[in-house]
C-alpha cells in the first residue's frame, strides 16, 4: 500500500498514479524538478501525462521538445488512450519545437553564448507568461544544454530560468538523459542540473527474475517530505502506474490486467 496522509493543496497535484502519494500530495508549486532517466525509462510519457492531468483540470500547459520533432512526439504519445489530442487542438497543451524556437530567435550558432542564453530564457518565460502556463516540461534539458558553451553558463541558465518560472507560478519538469540510474550515479550530464533543481526524480531499469522492470525513485524534493523508496513503473493505457518494488509480482499478471 502507498502511504496515506491528509494532504494540503499548496501542491501541484501531478495526477500521475501513485506519484502524489509518494510526494505527500504533489510537487510544491513553482518547483523545478529534474526527471533524470535512462533511455526508454518512460520520461517522455511521464512528462506528457503530467501535462495531460493538469490540462484536464483546465491548467494551461507547455511542452518544449528538443529530442524529437513535435509531430513525431504527438504521433507516438497519441497511441496511449490516456492522451487526448483535443487537449492540443484546444490549446490547453502547447507543444513547441526547440529548433523552431531557435530559428525564431535567430539562434543559428552551434553553441550559445551569454546573450543567446538570455534570449532563450526570455522567449520561454514570455510564452509561459502570455499563455498563463502553470505546468511546463522541457524534454530534454540535456539536449538543450549541449548547445550552451560552458558549465557556468548552464548553471546561470537553469538558475535564472527556474527562478523566473517559479515567480510566474509555473511548476516545471526538466527531463535529463542519463546513462545509468544506479546508486552513486550522476543524475545529470553536466553535474550542475541536480544541484540547482528543487527536486530530483530518477527513472531506470532494474532486473527482476529475467525481466527488466522500470523503476522510479524520488531522491530529493525541497520543501516536502517524501518516500525515497523505489517504485516499479508501468506504462499502461491509462498512463503511468507506480507500485512499491517490494510488493512487485509477475509482470505478466499485471499486463493481462490492463489487456496488453
Ligand atoms: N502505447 C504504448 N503502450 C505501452 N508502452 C508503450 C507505448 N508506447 C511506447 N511504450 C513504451 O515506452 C517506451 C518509451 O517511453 P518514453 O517515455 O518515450 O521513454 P524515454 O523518454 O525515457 O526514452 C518504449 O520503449 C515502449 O516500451
Ligand atoms: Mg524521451
Amino acid at each position: 500500500m502507498l502511504p496515506s496522509t491528509s494532504y494540503t493543496r499548496d501542491r501541484c497535484v501531478t495526477g500521475v498514479h501513485g506519484l502524489d502519494e509518494i510526494l505527500r500530495g504533489g510537487i510544491p508549486y513553482g518547483s523545478t524538478v529534474l526527471v533524470a532517466g535512462t533511455c526508454g525509462s518512460g520520461k517522455t510519457t511521464l512528462g506528457m501525462e503530467f501535462l495531460v492531468r493538469g490540462s484536464m483540470t483546465g491548467e494551461a500547459c507547455a511542452h518544449f521538445t528538443a529530442t524529437e520533432p513535435s509531430v513525431k512526439l504527438l504521433e507516438n504519445i497519441r497511441q496511449y488512450p490516456f492522451f487526448d489530442m483535443q487537449l492540443v487542438d484546444t490549446g490547453l497543451i502547447n507543444v513547441f519545437d526547440m529548433d523552431v524556437l531557435y530559428s525564431w530567435l535567430g539562434l543559428t550558432k552551434a553553441t550559445f553564448e551569454l546573450e543567446d542564453v538570455h534570449a532563450l530564457i526570455k522567449a520561454i518565460t514570455d510564452i509561459v507568461n502570455t499563455i498563463g502556463v502553470t505546468r511546463l516540461v522541457i524534454d530534454s534539458v540535456t539536449t538543450l544544454c549541449y548547445k550552451i558553451k560552458s558549465e557556468q553558463l548552464i548553471r546561470d541558465f537553469l538558475f535564472t530560468l527556474g527562478k523566473k518560472l517559479s515567480t510566474l507560478g509555473c511548476t516545471t519538469i526538466l527531463i535529463a538523459e542519463i546513462t545509468s540510474a544506479t546508486q552513486n550515479a550522476h543524475w545529470s550530464s553536466f553535474g550542475v542540473e541536480e544541484a540547482i533543481c528543487d527536486g530530483i526524480v530518477v527513472m531506470g531499469d532494474a532486473e527482476r527474475m529475467g525481466h527488466l522492470i522500470r523503476f522510479l525513485q524520488v531522491v530529493k524534493m525541497r520543501g516536502s517530505g517524501h518516500s525515497r523508496a523505489k517504485y516499479a513503473l508501468e506504462l499502461t493505457p491509462l498512463g503511468v502506474m507506480l507500485t512499491p518494488m517490494l510488493k512487485w509480482g509477475s509482470v505478466g499478471d499485471k499486463s493481462a490486467q490492463w489487456g496488453l
